[in-house]
């Protein structure tokens, strides 16, 4: 089961940030710079165990944290933000440790503007169908965004595809070329998963509603996470010899998302439409739609006018819309 946020102590942000460039630094440095004894120190790195990082100690040397951290920094990304996009972003929250991005502002009382929450690390990631989605420490971004509608969900169809094309906007703004969307809502990249969106809506169904929209990117995953995923994927750092950092990351994408939720309820899935059905995985292949007990195979035709999924079946041509809809490419 995963471990809840409040259980896992961090050691100083202070600490992170002088371990975070890779060198070595002396236990007396530490102690110096955050003024604590060596034995506080000693005990604050243990800690760095607890959300997976791996410190090495060199005997009269000191500690490292071999290849070091790129840790998030909202000043940083504030000031790579477009004007309109900071304007617009009201609540900005960047976490060391959460448990949800998504859970956290779906906890949160209405705010005005676009509310957005980033963290370093999850202990408990959600991703689609109930499935955990896996969050280690500094490596890849872990990202909501929260907007409130008037006009209740269905102002919101369409709205994981919309944010798919933006994210492929970003990314390759960020370089990575060649990106696919598998519907509803996965960013695929040469048929292996680079990160998903996972919307989440609460309040009046007809009326005053907020959304908060998830995406997990794989930026610098590590092969360990091989154990924990069950489909295919890859990580930035596979496709690129120098993968952008992740606050330059967190920038193209807010850059592109922000302005698509600021217009959607009035502007609606019209606008993303051809843009998604160009970046389609599956157009025009045989696929299977798992949609609770039952499953339906059909050839993909493209998306209606709200983003729902067009099959040709042998009952004919059928819209899927959302929900748990898992879907395969045919052998
Ligand atoms: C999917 O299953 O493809 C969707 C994954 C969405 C993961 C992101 S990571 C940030 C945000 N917080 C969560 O708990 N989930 C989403």
């Amino acid at each position: 089961m995963a471990e809840s946020a409040a259980e896992i102590h961090l050691p100083p942000k202070a600490l992170l940030q002088l371990l975070a460039d890779g060198q070595l630094h002396s236990g007396q440095e530490l102690a110096g710079v955050l003024g604590v004894s060596r034995t506080a120190i000693w005990k604050q790195l243990a800690k760095l165990e607890s959300v997976g990082l791996e410190l090495q100690s060199q005997a009269g040397k000191g500690y490292c944290l071999p290849g070091g951290l790129d840790l998030l920094d909202e000043t940083h990304i504030r000031e790579g933000l477009l004007a309109r996009v900071n304007a617009a972003v009201g609540q900005f929250e960047l976490f060391e440790i959460i448990d949800s991005t998504n859970a956290w502002l779906m906890r949160q009382e209405s705010f005005s503007g676009i509310s957005v929450c980033i963290a370093e690390c999850q202990t408990a990631g959600r991703g689609r169908r109930g499935r955990q989605w896996v969050s280690p420490f500094a490596r890849n971004i872990y990202m909501s965004l929260r907007m409130t509608v008037e006009t209740g969900f269905g102002a919101l169809e369409g709205l994981s595809l919309a944010v798919g094309v933006a994210v492929a906007n970003a990314l390759g703004d960020l370089g990575v070329t060649d990106i696919k969307l598998k519907w509803p809502n996965d960013i695929l990249w040469q048929g292996r998963k680079l990160g998903g969106v996972l919307i989440e809506a609460a309040g009046d169904p007809s009326g005053r509603c907020h959304a908060v929209i998830g995406l997990g990117i794989n930026l610098n995953a590590e092969a360990s996470m091989t154990r924990e995923i069950d489909q295919p994927w890859v990580s930035v750092d596979e496709i690129l010899p120098v993968p952008p950092g992740r606050n330059e990351s967190v920038i193209a994408l807010l850059n592109y998302i922000v302005p698509v939720l600021e217009s959607y309820e009035t502007e609606g899935f019209e606008n993303y439409k051809s843009k998604w059905e160009a970046l389609n995985a599956h157009l025009a292949q045989r696929v299977s739609l798992q949609t609770g007990a039952s499953q339906t195979s059909g050839l993909v035709l493209g998306v209606s006018e709200s983003g729902g999924l067009l099959l040709s079946t042998e009952s004919g041509l059928e819209v899927f819309h959302g929900g748990e809809v898992s879907l395969r490419a045919d052998a």
